[in-house]
């Protein structure tokens, strides 16, 4: 098989030399049959002029910054190699790993290989609280499509085949995600990588790539009508839920003659259980038996987290916006709503 491996640059005079050198060692000494493909979007800092100066390479200049993805693209448009890649410039990305990626393909082991950072043995070196905040968040958001550890690094290899005939276009920095949701594939298999942060230059990921991530996010629903289900089940076990709360409270404190209070508590824990009982097998259909005992407990803290998320948002509704209480109500439900069913889907059920 061959690799045709695509670098994306933008600014990267301090590294790509330096990188190119690395990668083209590696393929002479485990003879990996391999390109490599430069794709640069009229760096400013004279990227481009340095990239022609290297031997052995294929170059793609585009005429200005279109964004990382498109570069991949594009340059895998170019490539020969029957197995298609990405490792960014700066060195961040070990080139140690790419033999054991390629090889995994090569062996038949998988069809998709991703350096990923989350997985054990895998690690990020350099990085500042907020951008570990970051990428942990956008990372826990995309656990509603996949169960991939680190649909966000930006090294992975995959079959030309798998993508035959797909319609693949994101905006910004995401394209692994949007190749996990879209690609054609049997095995994906994630090979723990150490990422290093740039030592020269700086990171080109902003405020613009999270707009656009989320963006990504809402636009991947209709591939995964699974998940949609899902939020109407849900939303329908909550309606149950509901019903069943105020009809035990009426007959607990009516007919049986307890405390209000106390009948109230005690509807909201039989609500909460029989919300629980029927999100488990009939929303996520899971084995009753699966774990249970802590599924309950986590579910019971997603719910009681999403009843003060819906009574912020009640307050602020109402008390900022000057908004009438029952449709501050009713629009807050919808957010609480939505939190529940990301927390539960996310956390309670992921497997
Ligand atoms: N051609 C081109 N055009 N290249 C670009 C562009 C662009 O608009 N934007 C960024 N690049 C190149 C950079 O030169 C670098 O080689 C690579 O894409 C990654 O960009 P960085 O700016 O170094 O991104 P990062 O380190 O913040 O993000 C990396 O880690 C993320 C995971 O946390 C990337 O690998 C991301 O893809 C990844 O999601
Ligand atoms: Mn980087």
């Amino acid at each position: 098989m061959k690799l045709s491996l695509v670098i994306p640059t933008y600014n990267e005079k301090e590294n790509i030399q330096k990188l190119i050198k690395k990668i083209q060692e590696e393929f002479k000494e485990n003879e990996i049959d391999g390109e490599i493909i430069v794709v640069d979007d009229n760096s400013p800092d004279g990227t481009g002029k340095i990239l022609e100066e290297i031997k052995n390479i294929k170059i793609i200049h585009r005429k200005g910054k279109l964004g990382l993805s498109s570069a991949v693209l594009d340059g895998w448009k170019l490539a020969d190699g029957n197995v298609l890649g990405v490792m960014d410039a700066d060195l961040s990305h070990p080139t140690e790993k790419i033999k054991e990626l390629f090889w995994t393909i090569e062996k038949g082991e998988a069809d998709f290989t991703i350096g990923s950072r989350y997985i054990k043995g895998g690690k990020i070196e350099g990085w500042n609280l907020k951008r570990k905040l970051m990428s942990k968040s956008a990372t826990l958001l995309a656990r509603v499509y996949t169960k991939v550890k680190d649909p966000m690094t930006g090294f992975f290899m995959i079959k030309r085949d798998c993508i035959k005939n797909k319609e693949i276009s994101p905006k910004g920095f995401k394209i692994l995600l949007e190749l996990i949701i879209k690609a054609d594939y049997k095995k994906i298999k994630e090979i723990p990588i150490t990422f290093i942060n740039r030592v020269e230059g700086k990171s080109k990921a902003g405020t613009k790539e999270i707009l656009y991530y989320i963006k990504n996010l809402v636009g991947y629903l209709p591939y995964k009508k699974n998940v949609i289900k899902e939020f109407f089940k849900f939303a329908i076990v909550g309606g149950i839920g509901m019903i069943i709360n105020i009809l035990i409270l009426y007959l607990l404190t009516e007919k049986v003659g307890i405390y209000y209070m106390l009948s109230a508590t005690i509807s909201f824990i039989v609500a909460m259980t029989s919300n629980f009982v029927l999100n488990k097998v009939w929303t996520f259909k899971e084995n009753i038996k699966l774990n249970a005992g802590k599924k309950y407990m986590q579910f019971g803290l997603v719910s009681i987290s999403a009843l003060i998320i819906n009574l912020v948002f009640l307050y602020l509704f109402t008390e900022i916006f000057g908004i009438y209480y029952i449709i501050s109500q009713i629009l807050a439900i919808g957010f609480a709503l939505i939190i529940n069913f990301l927390g539960n889907k996310i956390w309670t059920f992921s497997k």
